[in-house]
């Protein structure tokens, strides 16, 4: 009976009957073929929580401001082990309400949670018997806090995974991170994995459902090893096969997700999932004097980017040790929920761009139904001043094509130069505006996915065109649109820069970019095995760009990367704006 109707749709496509001037609707679409990971891709967006006693001392220690994340406070201010115990007396989370937490995701567009179980500071927030160090037995609040999560989630449609510090546990005798600061820590790494870590994985895996975790989430594999990393992944598989698990566990164990923290890839993984971790201010546990709060245009356009991508971004929240979520986080969660509420569709079930470069305006998802009808997502960044966006080499004309907010019908018209869609005056979301075009079959893109010579053998690199590789810091910024669109942030000499460049001979080229270096920098330039040492000199506080030379470099014929990066010594924050390549005068 079930084949019936998709057997009529292969024979109308057969005979180039288009079902396509109607909208697709929900009926029309097959299910998906489901395996283990596909609610995972299909979600892309989850809360973090970061909760534990940390939030008690909320990074102070006698008076005193610990710096770093909030919950490596035992750690950074050297807490000795019972100091540090002393604060789960005054934990005591009267106002959790888990019901409420899982409520404010849901209407943030989050599909998961990841919520911390135990961190490194050995603390579980679950009922253990493997350690007396738990909510449970050491805290005036005496209850499991996970257990009323699980059931809210699951009444909510809620996936719920669970973070678990497997190899760090500065209280429980795990590997500590930097060497030992209190005698009271030593212990055999071996023996709490079998008697710690094991017993409560046991119980994490098997005491809150069927259903979860759906999610186990390690961490900072220190000291792990191929043997004490099997003994957790055979607990694993005996207990929740389909559960996801990230690429933290160690002992070569690669998981199935990647996890770049704190920044965003410059693209994704291919064959491989991901998920980009992030905090909204500087800390994931809470810190009461921690006010470094992203605007809500910037979280968006962080899912967005992610999204564009092809991967899940896990925002973070930290809460209090009275259990509230801080205000500043809800407020952001429920901005960035109103601009899901319209433009969810652009972001849910979506994949990557098909558009092998990025595109200077904003950003592209795309969604393929069953039946080969494709809608391309166009998160609008930059709304254009002249009106139009040029999809670079696209054919097709789509059938349909409207603004998610207002459904507002837009018009677009095929040029040489590819899709040129044409949008009203102004942008109808302050943050990213999305337009949905919808094609009846398969795209024609020819845009390369390196830079080649221009007309006039340059090579032109603007700022979209960039690779970013940032840190745990965060990562080189693009900001401002077009051609205006200049490198910034670049605040750390670990963080590089990478084009793509196809050239069809080998030659020599002169390197220049536009820069502001406040100060000079020493910066190499480096393609394959060559490296180019290049001088900046200050431009100083000017506003004004200065073209700078860069040096000269050789590059072969075919696909290059021209990587840009700090030089070991010397490096000193600048923006870039355009590098451009121009062929070196022939040696007489
Ligand atoms: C880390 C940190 C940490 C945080 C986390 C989130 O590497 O050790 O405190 O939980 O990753 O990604």
């Amino acid at each position: 009976m079930k084949t019936l109707p998709l057997l009529f749709r292969m024979l109308a496509v057969a005979a180039g009957i288009s079902c396509l001037s109607r909208p697709i609707i929900a009926a029309d679409l097959p299910a998906p073929r489901e395996d283990r990971t596909t609610w995972f891709k299909e979600a892309r967006f989850g809360m973090f929580i970061h909760w534990g006693v940390y939030s008690v001392p909320a990074g102070f220690y006698h008076d005193k401001p610990v710096g770093g994340i909030g919950e490596w406070i035992m750690n950074h201010g050297k807490i000795p082990m019972a100091d540090y115990q002393a604060f789960a007396k005054e934990f005591n989370p009267v106002q959790y309400d888990p019901v409420l937490w899982v409520k404010l995701a849901k209407a943030a567009g989050m599909k998961y949670i990841v919520i911390t179980t135990k961190h490194h500071d050995g603390f579980a927030m679950f009922e253990t018997k493997a350690s007396p160090w738990n909510i449970v037995q050491a805290t005036p609040y005496g209850k499991d806090v996970i257990r009323p999560l699980a059931e809210a989630c699951r009444r909510e449609g809620i996936k719920l995974g669970f973070y678990y510090s497997q190899a760090q546990d500065w209280n429980n005798g795990g590997s500590a991170a930097g060497g030992k600061w209190d005698p009271a820590q030593k212990h055999d790494m071996a023996d709490y994995i079998d008697n710690i870590a094991v017993p409560q994985i046991r119980e994490i895996l098997g005491n809150y459902g069927a259903d979860t975790p759906a999610i186990l989430w390690w961490d900072t594999p220190i000291d792990m090893t191929k043997t004490l990393a099997g003994k957790i992944d055979a607990v694993v598989k005996e207990l929740k096969p389909d559960v996801i698990t990230n690429n933290r566990l160690g002992g070569g164990y690669n998981g199935d997700t990647e996890t770049p923290e704190q920044h965003i890839p410059p693209v994704g993984f291919p064959g491989r999932m991901f998920e980009v971790c992030m905090t909204m201010n500087n800390t994931w546990g809470f810190k009461k004097d921690d006010h470094n709060w992203k605007s809500v245009r910037q979280i968006v356009q962080n899912l967005s980017d992610i999204a564009s991508k092809g991967g899940n971004f896990l925002l973070n929240v930290g809460p209090t040790s009275e259990g509230l979520i801080p205000p500043e986080s809800v407020e952001r969660l429920q901005a960035v929920g109103a601009w899901m509420n319209i433009n969810g569709e652009a972001i849910h079930a979506t994949e990557a761009s098909p558009f092998p470069r990025r595109l200077p305006w904003g950003r592209v998802t795309r969604k393929t139904a069953t039946h080969g009808a494709i809608t391309l997502y166009l998160h609008v960044w930059d709304w254009p001043q002249n009106g139009k966006l040029l999809l670079p080499t696209l054919q097709e004309k789509p059938v349909s094509a409207r603004l998610l907010k207002g459904g507002f019908a837009v018009t677009a018209e095929q040029t040489p130069a590819g899709l040129v869609v044409s949008l009203p005056g102004a942008a109808p979301d302050p943050d990213v505006s999305v337009i949905a075009l919808q094609f009846a079959g398969p795209l024609t893109i020819t845009q390369q996915a390196s830079v080649s010579p221009n007309a006039d053998g340059l090579i032109f690199l603007g700022a979209t065109d960039a690779d970013t590789y940032g840190g745990l810091g965060g990562n080189i910024t693009v900001t401002g649109s077009g051609a205006d669109a200049s490198l910034t942030h670049w605040r750390d000499a670990k963080w590089r820069v990478e084009y793509r460049i196809k050239t069809p001979a080998a030659k020599t080229w002169l390197v220049s970019a536009e820069v502001r270096a406040p100060k000079p920098a020493k910066l190499i330039l480096k393609a394959g095995k060559t490296e180019v040492p290049a001088d900046i000199g200050a431009t100083g506080e000017t506003e004004n760009w200065t073209t700078a030379p860069l040096g000269s470099i050789a590059l072969p014929a075919g696909d290059t990367v021209l990587e840009l990066r700090p030089a070991k010594a010397g490096w000193s924050e600048i923006d870039v704006r355009h590098v451009t390549l121009t062929p070196a005068p022939a040696a007489k």
